[in-house]
């Protein structure tokens, strides 16, 4: 689901690499927008064939006859596109609060946006292919997996943060990405690096001492917060630590929505070349680094039973004593059939704890808003958040969001 997206050569990139772990026998993209799905769709066939894959690969903007049949269905679409993103970006920055796609205000903005549309493509996933496992990449993925899960869907999240540290470190420790396990804490986009484990030995001490420069480079935070903290938050943790530094950033430059939409048009005249049959260099400039392989690496798991462990989104169910059952939490789980079992985690430090706690509370607020609408659970919901937390900023907040959203908004 959202196949047309300039990320899906990303994806098949991945199918055509990794054909040993997942063996994709057919491939359908589902997308609103025909132009873009041949695009897309022509390269997708292209890596394919190049990689001589036998894999078959159509498209569609028919949602039910696409899903049909299907052992997993991805979801990795944008409602509204850039440029809702680009609103997501702005509108909140007038309060002084940060404007981010997956953060705070914006962050709500996309949630209630998607829920609902999500939950019915989930629903019709459901009814054509009962079995389907869901993979979900789409923003706000903690959001989202607990909608799904809350629903009672096959569903799991999934976000690159946790591949991309793993592949970072494995190449400052010069070994092997299989041979470094993260104990990765949080929800998502909200999470620590607490150990990283290399032949059954913790070298987070040593990376630090010896990367820590570049390690915080990478997170646009002083060298200090990995030596203080002793552990790796990951980079939108930014958006807490420093936060008004962030605003002051986003009022001047370009919005990260105007970057990508430019990205988006650069890629799809690429993808229009018939010679061209490999992901392009410039989807490297894009945030998905990694996330076919973790994609790839989830839905084999799930599809072949395997119980290995991977970084996911999954419920809570008592993994972190202090939040609820069925928040959705991002945590290493072993991953089989039946699901994503998260792992057993040492008991979580304040400085961490409250932050978590809040943004839990924070996400089930927005999820009440998002499927039961009304601008009072809005204004709930980022009352709660704490980057918000002001009765004035939370009521121009609400006024911004439902304003710029109602077109995507069928209560509002
Ligand atoms: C990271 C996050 C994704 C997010 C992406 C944005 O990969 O994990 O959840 O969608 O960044 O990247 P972009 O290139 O769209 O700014
Ligand atoms: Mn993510």
């Amino acid at each position: 689901m959202g196949g047309g997206s300039t990320y899906t050569p990303e994806l098949v990139d991945g199918f055509a690499r990794l054909r040993d772990v997942l063996p994709v026998t057919e491939l359908v993209l589902i997308d609103p927008d025909a132009r873009r799905l041949e695009l897309v769709g022509g390269l997708a066939r292209r890596i394919l064939a190049r990689q001589g894959h036998p894999g078959r690969v159509s498209w569609t903007a028919d949602l039910d006859a696409g899903v049909d049949g299907a052992d997993a269905v991805l979801l990795q679409l944008r409602v509204g596109g850039q440029a809702a993103r680009q609103q997501d970006e702005t509108w909140p920055l007038e309060c002084g609060c940060v404007g981010q796609e997956t953060t705070g205000a914006g962050g709500l903005a996309k949630a209630l946006r998607t829920v609902p549309v999500v939950l019915e493509i989930a629903g019709r996933v459901r009814r054509r292919s009962p079995g389907a496992w869901i993979v979900d990449f789409t923003n706000p993925v903690g959001i989202v997996t607990r909608a799904l899960l809350g629903a009672g869907h096959r569903a799991v999240g999934l976000c690159n943060v946790a591949i991309g540290f793993q592949r970072k470190f494995a190449r400052l420790l010069g070994v092997a990405p299989g041979e470094v396990a993260l104990e990765h804490v949080g929800l998502n986009h909200l999470t620590w690096e607490r150990s990283v484990t290399v032949g059954g030995r913790d070298v987070l001490p040593r990376l630090i001492a010896e990367h820590g420069d570049a390690i915080a480079a990478d997170l646009r935070m002083p060298r200090s917060v990995v030596d203080r903290l002793g552990v790796v938050p990951s980079y939108y943790l930014r958006y807490f630590y420093r936060h008004d530094e962030v605003v002051r950033e986003l009022r001047t430059g370009p919005s990260r929505a105007a970057e990508v939409a430019a990205m988006e048009r650069e890629l799809l005249a690429l993808y229009a070349d018939p010679a061209l049959d490999e992901k392009p260099a410039l989807l490297a400039k894009r945030g998905g680094a990694f996330y076919s392989e973790a994609a790839v690496a989830l839905t084999a798991s799930l599809l072949r039973d395997t119980g290995d462990v991977q970084v996911v989104n999954a419920l809570n169910n008592g993994t972190l004593p202090f939040l609820p059952d069925d928040a959705v939490i991002e945590v290493p789980a072993a991953v089989d059939a039946r699901g994503a079992h998260p792992l057993p985690v040492r008991p979580l430090e304040p400085l961490y704890a409250g932050l978590v706690a809040s943004v839990t509370a924070y996400e089930h607020l927005a999820l009440e808003a998002a499927l039961k609408g009304g601008r009072d659970r809005v204004f709930a919901a980022l009352l709660a958040h704490p980057l918000i937390g002001q009765l004035d900023h939370a009521d121009r907040l609400t006024d911004a969001l439902l304003a710029h959203n109602r077109d995507h908004l069928a209560w509002a």
